[in-house]
């Protein structure tokens, strides 16, 4: 305990709670839920409780007393985040403690940076490491962790070069010196090469599973072994320049995603693709990708940035930020002027965002125009369809500077001090739930068309005929970001839902994981001290009867806690308490996104 008063953990100290007495290694089934807790504060209208597991055998659940709550990280543990690791040539037995679940069978994928620079040459950003696939196996109540980089092309030319050879988003590759200058001339000529380093996540297409980045390159991995199989170029399948690393997947296996569209003539559009289930005659649905809806764009010369979108059994949702590609910057000066892939975002301060919606099944776009005002968007929560409405549930950050200007990996490995003074200056991060309708009548211009009683949210006609809109917010916390969004998404995506988990961003250090209700604002909390979780990954039981019968899965960094630096963490998705948790005996870098897939 005294270490932890050290680290601005008084709050514990000044409320000591003797240890629940089912807090311990309980078998999932006979956990009870936590008791709803009095009123934070510090969440705007929310409810919450706390769980705290700060040493080994010690558990603990009480109230979160306040603001002063918010944890601090002077130790700056958060720094091996971003600390380059070696891959591993097999898998390695995990230590675990509490009791695995028996009926959680299968692997636990995940991708992220894993190689921060090359030989004397960094890279920059937060999004620049080379790839590196994780995995935690689970069988029988046995964990074992297996992680390989992927061998992108922009992989396997760094360690034969020896230098950084393909331009990453943050970090531009300088031309081979030992080139002539003749050579080095005509290289720049032949145009950029765009980066194939599919560190943000993996899904699957048919039986395959592909590791991806942004770009029009994605990468078929072998999900058991997590060797390299082929990078595929989506633009030989389909006209699209990119897609995001958040397709949706359906239960059938169909998946649809969303990537700007870069035309003859300057022709910009967003355009959404479909890549069907797998068929009987088992070819590559890959080969069957086709463009089913594009959206029109607000700027004929610069796209936004889009980074994943809503699906609904009906319906599709893209958001239109103000975050812009100045496309004249990317396609022409870039290989001239040296510059990467952040030199080429602007913001348009005036544009707000609109919202497009269509139709699914005919492709066809709703004619209406939604309205709010500037935000950045990466994450959607959930969209589903609701008596004419469809509500649309946002990770946003307020205003139209670019968010990733505060994730190069000098102002996230700063010290804790400094981390802070740079977020302050940041958009700031608020989960907000749109209400969007999908008819209008012209007699109601100037009021609310908004008649669901549940929600604070307005949509306001005006006489230009665009639809204003004001959200109802459903989690804020002054630079605390409830961020990285999952839900139990094969049952509840694209549907009515009550609960999403998330990442708690503190100053962008991720340190909570987080559970919230979205229709009572109620929230539960997992946090330990000097400890950094990741996207927490919901699995549901097998015979779940409830929206959130099941765990969540999360790997954690604690670098103060000795030869085990890193665990993955079992949480009971009830009550965020602790199921079990698997050491391994070597540090892992941060991950974005990943997938649980069962045996
Ligand atoms: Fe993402």
């Amino acid at each position: 305990m005294e270490s932890w008063n050290g680290l601005g953990w008084k709050d514990l100290k000044a409320h000591p709670v003797p240890p629940l007495p089912w807090q311990g290694h309980l078998p999932l089934s006979q956990v009870p839920p936590s008791p709803v807790q009095p009123d934070l504060g510090h969440f705007q209208g929310s409810r919450g409780s706390h769980s705290f597991s700060g040493q080994s055998s010690l558990h603990r659940v009480q109230p979160v007393p306040g603001v002063s709550s918010w944890v601090e990280h002077p130790a700056g543990g958060y720094k091996k985040l971003f600390e380059t690791v070696e891959e591993l040539s097999s898998p390695v037995t995990a230590h675990v403690t509490g009791r695995i679940p028996t009926w959680l069978r299968g692997s636990l994928l995940r991708c992220g940076p894993g190689l921060f620079e090359v030989g004397s040459e960094p890279f920059y950003h937060l999004f620049d490491g080379q790839a590196l696939l994780h995995k935690f196996d689970f069988k029988e109540g046995h964990v074992t962790y297996h992680r390989r980089f992927v061998r992108t092309d922009a992989y396997v030319r760094a360690m034969t070069e020896k230098r950084i050879v393909i331009t990453e988003f943050g970090t531009y590759a300088y031309p081979d010196p030992c080139k002539n200058i003749f050579s080095r001339f005509f290289s720049y000529f032949k145009g950029v090469e765009v980066t194939d380093n599919a560190l943000v996540n993996v899904y699957p297409v048919g039986e395959d599973y592909y590791a991806c980045t942004e770009t029009n390159f994605i990468t078929r991995i072998n999900p058991d072994t997590l060797e390299t199989i082929k990078q595929v170029d989506l633009c030989k399948y389909v006209s699209v320049n990119g897609a995001t690393a958040h397709p949706h997947i359906e239960n059938d296996g169909t998946v649809y995603n969303i990537g700007n569209c870069f035309g003859k003539n300057f022709s910009l559009a967003y355009n959404i693709i479909r890549i069907p289930p797998l068929q009987a005659d088992k070819e590559d649905p890959m080969n069957k990708s086709e463009v089913v809806v594009q959206f029109p764009c607000s700027d004929r010369f610069k796209p936004s940035y889009v980074h994943s979108f809503g699906l609904t059994p009906n319906y599709i949702v893209f958001v239109e930020t103000p975050v812009k590609i100045n496309l004249l910057k990317f396609l022409s000066s870039w290989s001239l002027w040296g510059a990467n892939y952040m030199d080429c975002f602007e913001s348009n301060e005036t544009m707000g965002v609109w919202l497009h919606v269509a139709e699914k099944k005919k492709g066809r776009l709703l004619n209406l125009k939604y309205r709010t005002s500037a935000f950045n968007l990466f994450h959607h929560i959930n969209t589903y369809e609701d008596n004419g409405f469809l509500i649309v549930d946002l990770c946003t950050w307020k205003g139209f500077e670019f968010v990733y200007n505060y994730l190069y990996l000098a102002n996230l490995r700063a010290n804790w001090d400094e981390v802070k003074r740079q977020a302050e200056k940041a958009p700031q991060p608020e989960a907000r739930r749109y209400v969007l309708p999908l008819s209008i009548d012209k007699a109601d211009t100037g009021k609310n068309l908004v008649t669901l009683p549940y929600t604070t949210a307005t949509a306001t006609l005006r006489s230009d005929e665009t639809i204003w809109l004001e959200p109802e917010v459903i989690f804020s916390g002054p630079r605390h970001a409830f961020e990285f969004p999952q839900i139990n998404y094969r049952k509840y995506g694209g549907k009515p839902y009550t609960y999403t988990y998330g990442l708690g961003l503190n100053h962008f250090v991720p340190d909570r994981l987080c559970k919230l209700n979205v229709k009572t604002k109620e929230t539960w909390v997992w946090q330990e001290p000097d400890a950094y979780p990741s996207e927490p990954i919901f699995v549901s039981h097998p015979d779940a009867l409830e929206e959130d019968d099941g765990v969540v899965l999360s790997i954690v960094i604690s670098p103060g806690a000795g030869p085990k630096p890193a665990f993955l963490l079992i949480l009971n998705a009830k009550d965020m308490s602790e199921v079990a948790r698997a050491e391994v005996e070597v540090n892992i870098p941060v991950t974005f996104h990943g997938l649980f897939k069962r045996a």
